[in-house]
């Protein structure tokens, strides 16, 4: 049901790594399936990972090329020939949501947002949670994912830059769009040293539900392009995964509706 986009105002910080481990976690610790949605229209870490090889993506269904169902894969990840995370389903949003050449966003928003609306009111039937995954740059792409979501959950990493920038695109946000951020992650924490300085200041941004430390295991799957909660799933970031997802399941998220968001947007 819920849309929970994962954001961080800075680029590297783990927002894919977060969002792949939380989303594995969920379809894992409930019966449901678990939508991810890749919502990096430019470093398409999730679709790497997760569905190499996905030909059709939400930017085609927006052409009326194929339809919803079309885009949706399994996770491809197996084990022993098994998949290794049989709720889990992957929705790449592509490249472009606009035709070739059109800068007319304000017209596609019109004509667009109730079709939006109508396959957000689907996937929240289907699935228990939808993870959107954000990138760090801007794009009219990124703003409408953005937008779809009932609550944003942040990612930093222990420094100001990281921290303050997303503080003050949380604000931004909450104003411009009304959505909430419900929780922070403090990423690649050095291990063995205290956080308690970076999850006081992280806690001035939305209560911080998860500390997950600095493990090479991450990067060591990262590089055989693989997530580390399917390669390394008892490391310490994978276990510390499991936690943050589990307070996602204590969340209670309320379901928004695209419109009110998009005219709020308009009128601000
Ligand atoms: N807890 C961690 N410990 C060690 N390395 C990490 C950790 N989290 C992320 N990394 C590494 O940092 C790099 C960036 O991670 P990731 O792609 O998840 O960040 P991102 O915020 O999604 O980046 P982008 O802004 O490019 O989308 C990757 O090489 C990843 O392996
Ligand atoms: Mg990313």
């Amino acid at each position: 049901m819920p849309i929970l986009s994962v954001m961080g105002t800075k680029g590297g910080v783990g927002k894919s790594t977060v969002a792949m481990g939380i989303s594995a976690w969920l379809s894992k610790l409930q019966k449901e399936m678990v939508l991810l949605v890749d919502g990096d229209t430019h470093v398409r870490t999730v679709e790497l990972k997760m569905c190499p090889g996905a030909d059709v993506t939400l930017a085609q269904v927006l052409e009326g090329k194929h339809s919803l169902a079309d885009a949706i894969y399994s996770c491809a990840l197996k084990a022993g020939g098994k998949p290794l995370f049989p709720r889990l389903a992957i929705l790449p949003a592509g490249g472009r949501f606009l035709p070739p050449g059109s800068r007319d966003i304000v017209g596609f928003v019109e004509h667009t947002v109730g079709r939006f609306e109508r396959m957000l009111s689907t996937l929240r039937k289907r699935f228990a949670y939808i993870i959107v995954d954000t990138p760090a740059s801007v794009g009219f792409e990124h703003l409408i994912l953005t937008a779809i979501a009932d609550a944003l959950l942040f990612v930093v990493n222990p420094d100001l830059d990281s921290i303050l920038s997303s503080k003050v695109t949380a604000e931004g946000l909450k104003q411009l769009l009304g959505i909430q951020a419900v929780g922070v992650v403090v990423n690649r924490a050095p291990r063995g040293s205290s956080v308690e300085e970076w999850t006081l200041q992280a806690g001035e941004i939305a209560p911080v539900i998860g500390v997950v430390e600095d493990d090479e295991l991450v990067e060591d799957a990262f590089r055989r392009d693989l997530p580390v909660v399917a390669l390394y799933p008892e490391a310490p970031s994978s276990l510390a995964l499991r936690k943050i997802a589990e307070e996602i399941l204590k969340m209670k998220i309320e379901p928004t509706r695209l419109l009110p968001k998009l005219e709020l947007a308009r009128g601000s």
